[in-house]
């Protein structure tokens, strides 16, 4: 059997956590192969309790699951202890998650310097979790980043603490102003944290590629989304890793042949938490009634969400550049009772017709959305389970979006929880 990915289509809160929870009961591994605890992935099981993950893959709530934390995230041992404490006292059988040696940890000056560049940068500033995951990825590329694997040997964790301090120190006292940290502190911290995970950190890479021989699905969970992509993404208006699917094959050490699925996972409306540009956004009545309807804060921050139309241009451009095979469009029952429902088909980039995204930052920035209206729906539709029950107009704005977005929907999310699906064509 082979990879599949599941990846955010659009800036992220997608509904991520419920496909890769739902997908789940049909896979051996679930894998987080990019981001940190910037992201919060919403579970929300049969029995109604509801899960926010932000580390550990939606896995962990499928005690069948075996969950991998790959080499591609970036991992604060802090975080990972209360993740791991909070689901344990809800009874969550955590046993069943590995951590790849090669992640990267985020450290306390990571965290201290995302707060304050974002504080320095003002208006201009990104909108980032603060979580540390910049500089993190930064270290990572500097080659002076702390791996996993380093707090399984303390005098190497010692030298590369001592090494970057030197250097952290500086900035944070000359430049920002703040406290210089300790670095026997740092040390001691992150290894009494390491002790209590070093059993899971592991070979990771070798194990999922062992399964795959032996047949087992293995699910590849994206966060955040493609508009978020520092490759990809509205840039410099993005996080710091590529949750796009290639990244699903270097964040995981599988082959990018062994990926046979991409599902995107596609809001039937838009939203972004931060700041950067946003075409379809709706500054009035309507982005606040979507912003109720849809529970749109976020998950990990408390932040309202900024709310929109449904983008294809964006869907399109997803499409391509993670080679979506199946979308999975979620949150379709927010739209019921609205008279019409405007789909962004275009863009206009003064005065001109723009079908795809353009190619630099200052058109996106300049886009103004061309409008196609699609009657809407009064019914409510969280009770359909096939495709045939739900009212023709949801019908025809499924297809339309299914036209627009050049790959099939295969699944439509109705409400939060798992069995609030409607699945067209088997994802697995
Ligand atoms: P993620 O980051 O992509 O996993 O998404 P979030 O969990 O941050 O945000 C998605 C929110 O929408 C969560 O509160 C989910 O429980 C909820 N959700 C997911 N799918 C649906 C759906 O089809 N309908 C409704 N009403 N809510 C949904
Ligand atoms: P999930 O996985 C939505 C946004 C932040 C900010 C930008 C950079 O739940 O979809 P960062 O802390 O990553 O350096 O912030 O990215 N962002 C997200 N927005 N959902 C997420 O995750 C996000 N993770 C980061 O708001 O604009
Ligand atoms: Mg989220």
């Amino acid at each position: 059997m082979p990879a599949i990915v599941v990846i955010g289509a659009q800036w992220g809160d997608e509904g991520k956590g419920k496909a890769t929870d739902l997908l789940g009961e049909h896979a051996q591994w679930v894998v987080r192969y990019q981001g940190g605890n910037n992201a919060g992935h919403t579970v929300v099981l049969p029995d109604g309790q509801n899960f926010a993950l932000h580390l550990i893959p939606s896995g962990i709530l499928n005690p069948a699951v075996k969950n991998v934390i790959g080499n591609g995230v970036v991992v604060d041992p802090g975080v990972l202890l209360e993740e791991l404490a909070g689901l344990e006292e809800r009874d969550v059988n955590t046993g069943n998650l590995l951590l790849s040696a090669d992640a990267h940890l985020i450290m306390p000056y990571h965290v201290a310097i995302d707060r304050v560049t974002e504080r320095y940068l003002g208006k201009a500033k990104i909108g980032t979790t603060g979580r540390g995951i910049g500089p993190a990825y930064q270290d990572k590329v500097s080659r002076v980043g702390v791996r996993a694997q380093d707090l399984l040997d303390e005098k190497i964790l010692r030298q590369k603490v001592e090494a970057a301090l030197e250097f952290k120190n500086q900035v944070l006292v000359k430049v920002y102003n703040r406290k210089a940290l300790d670095a026997n502190e740092v040390v001691d911290t992150v290894l009494e944290h390491g002790a209590k995970f070093a059993h899971r950190i592991a070979d990771t890479r070798l194990l999922l590629n062992q399964a795959l021989e032996r047949g087992e699905l293995v699910l590849l969970e994206g966060s955040q989304g493609t508009l978020l992509d520092v490759d990809h993404g509205t840039y410099p208006f993005v996080t710091s890793s590529n949750p796009t699917s290639g990244g699903a094959a270097t964040g995981s050490g599988i082959g990018p042949g062994k990926i046979s699925t991409v599902i995107g996972i596609l809001k039937a409306y838009t939203t972004r938490v931060g700041s950067g540009p946003f075409p379809t956004e709706l500054n009035d009545d309507m982005g606040e009634l979507l912003r109720k309807n849809g529970g749109e804060f976020g998950v990990t921050t408390g932040r309202s969400r900024r709310t929109g139309w449904f983008d294809a241009v964006i869907s399109r451009y997803a499409t391509r550049v993670n080679g979506i095979t199946d979308y999975f469009l979620t949150k379709l029952d927010v739209l019921s009772g609205l008279e019409t429902i405007p789909i962004c088909v275009a863009y206009e980039v003064d005065g001109r017709r723009c079908d795809e995204m353009p190619m630099t930052q200052t058109d996106v920035h300049h886009a103004v959305p061309v409008y196609e209206e699609m009657p809407g729906w009064f019914e409510d539709i969280s009770g359909c389970r096939t495709f045939e029950e739900l009212p023709a107009n949801a019908r025809a704005y499924v297809e339309r979006l299914e036209e627009l977005s050049l790959a099939r929907v295969s699944a439509i999310g109705v409400g939060p929880g798992r069995d609030e699906t409607i699945v067209r064509h088997s994802l697995t």
